[in-house]
């Protein structure tokens, strides 16, 4: 079905706007220059349409966050109520609105064990900088002044701000060019099973991952550190399932050596492993921060929180007359945000979307697991509406694809042709659609990925790189 919008957008006129001014974030000057922008204009469903009126199934979910799907008129109506009966308060100090203290009881209602507070930003960078400062103001105000470290993995993501580049380190996301903080953060080995030591089990794996940790905190002295920051799920850093038991024995670590685990759920909460947060239901964690973003307003707009426990609070707000928490964002908790939020959680509820996100999601495991067949398929994983393909050229060594393939990108402009957004990340396809796909959209998706593979394989056969 064609929609209206191509009539009323001047392709041409919005590819150059874009082209000429708009620095876009992890931008590739040289193809940017070249190709520019995808420009997208309507949204419905599982489905966006561009600026030409083509329509594709939107296999990204926008970037991991239309959990909820386009067009909701409810939350579209939310939006305007209450930009309508107050659109903004400060919530500094002690001033609040209802939306914000609404959702903050929510939050603490839907989280985990006793993590009953809630402190909100504009983003997940800016969560991720403010659990990190929270962690350090928590160790102080418990006496432990010296606890500075941070413990985070390779591989991972934790956004973009001076501060989330330092912890996070993907391939790639450090160049020289950019500064980073130094004598801050420790890396670890991701837990990336696919790309484990040669002949090492899982268990094994398991094993290897907890001693580096422990040996690092007999390293750095356990009273040096303040917090571990993980996705449970590593989302673009290779959307890494952990090998069992690792986030249990981390926690437990953790619990022990008086380090705080921050869980960085930007991508799994709100359902796209089939539950409102993962830490406990899909990875039986309590941790002691859960940071969420994305999902908890479908993308509708930006909003994110720091969800942490009492023990937390308690310490932070033992009296003393001398105590300020001083950090927070204009923005935070702003009422029409948190009034999406709201609305967006109620039809998560409502339609039961964490377990349409278990049905459909098994299903696409099932179903992507058929590509490993496929000559360059090395590994099929994730789980549920989480999910990735890995392209090698080997797939008994695991060796990859030269870079100068650009293989997940080819598979990604062949997919689009079809009709299929799926998102090109190195030697990755990522998914992560809405979480109202049906079984005949995994069939559709799968179905196009295959061919799109299919595609990219022989000509790579036809340029002698297989
Ligand atoms: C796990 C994780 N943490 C943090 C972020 C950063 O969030 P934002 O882009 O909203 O700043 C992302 C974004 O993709 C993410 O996936």
């Amino acid at each position: 079905m064609l929609h209206r919008a191509h009539n009323r957008f001047d392709a041409q006129e919005l590819w150059q706007q874009d082209h000429d001014h708009f620095l876009h974030p992890f931008t590739h000057f040289d193809s940017f220059r070249k190709d520019g922008s995808l420009v997208l204009v309507e949204g419905d469903g599982c489905y966006v349409t561009d600026a030409h009126g083509k329509r594709y199934f939107d296999g990204i979910g926008g970037m991991w966050c239309v959990n909820a799907g386009y067009g909701r008129k409810e939350i579209a109506e939310a939006m305007a109520e209450q930009a309508l009966q107050l659109c903004y308060t400060t919530t500094f100090v002690d001033v609040t609105n209802a939306p914000a203290a609404r959702l903050a009881a929510k939050l603490a209602a839907l989280a985990p064990g006793d993590l009953n507070h809630v402190t909100y930003a504009t983003s997940g960078s800016c969560a991720v900088d403010t659990a990190i400062r929270l962690a350090h103001y928590c160790q102080a105000r418990r006496g432990e002044k010296n606890r500075r470290y941070v413990i985070s993995r390779k591989n991972s993501y934790h956004g973009s701000t001076y501060l989330g580049m330092t912890v996070g380190l993907r391939d790639g996301d450090q160049p020289e060019q950019f500064r980073y903080i130094p004598d801050l953060v420790h890396h670890l080995s991701a837990p990336y099973p696919y790309r484990r030591p040669e002949g090492m089990s899982l268990e094994a794996f398991s094993d290897f991952l907890v001693d580096e940790f422990a040996a690092k905190i007999e390293e750095l002295g356990a009273e040096n550190i303040a917090c571990f920051i993980a996705e449970p799920a590593q989302a673009s850093g290779g959307v890494c399932i952990p090998p069992p038991g690792y986030l249990p024995r981390i926690s437990e670590l953790c619990t022990k050596h008086g380090i705080l685990f921050i869980a960085d759920e930007i991508v799994t909460a709100f359902g796209r492993l089939g539950h409102m947060f993962a830490s406990q239901d899909a990875f039986g964690i309590i941790p002691d921060m859960i940071i969420c973003a994305k999902g908890l307003t479908s993308g509708y707009i930006p909003l994110s929180a720091v969800i942490y426990s009492d023990a937390i609070h308690d310490s932070i707000s033992a009296p003393d007359p001398d105590a300020w928490f001083t950090h927070g964002y204009t923005y935070a908790g702003h009422p029409v945000a948190c009034a999406v939020a709201l609305k967006n959680i109620e039809i998560i509820e409502r339609e039961d979307l964490c377990g349409n996100a278990a049905r459909v999601g098994d299903y696409l495991e099932k179903r992507l697991s058929e590509l490993r067949s496929l000559p360059i398929v090395g590994d099929v994983r994730g789980r549920r509406l989480m999910m990735c393909v890995e392209y090698v050229k080997d797939k008994a060594t695991r060796e990859k694809l030269p870079d100068s393939c650009n293989i997940s990108k080819r598979i990604s402009n062949e997919c689009e042709t079809k009709g299929l957004l799926v998102r090109p990340l190195g030697h990755l396809d990522v998914l992560s659609p809405p979480l109202i796909m049906t079984m005949a959209e995994v069939d559709f998706v799968v179905d196009t990925l295959r061919g799109a593979i299919l595609k990219a394989t022989e000509e790579l056969r036809a340029e002698g790189v297989i």
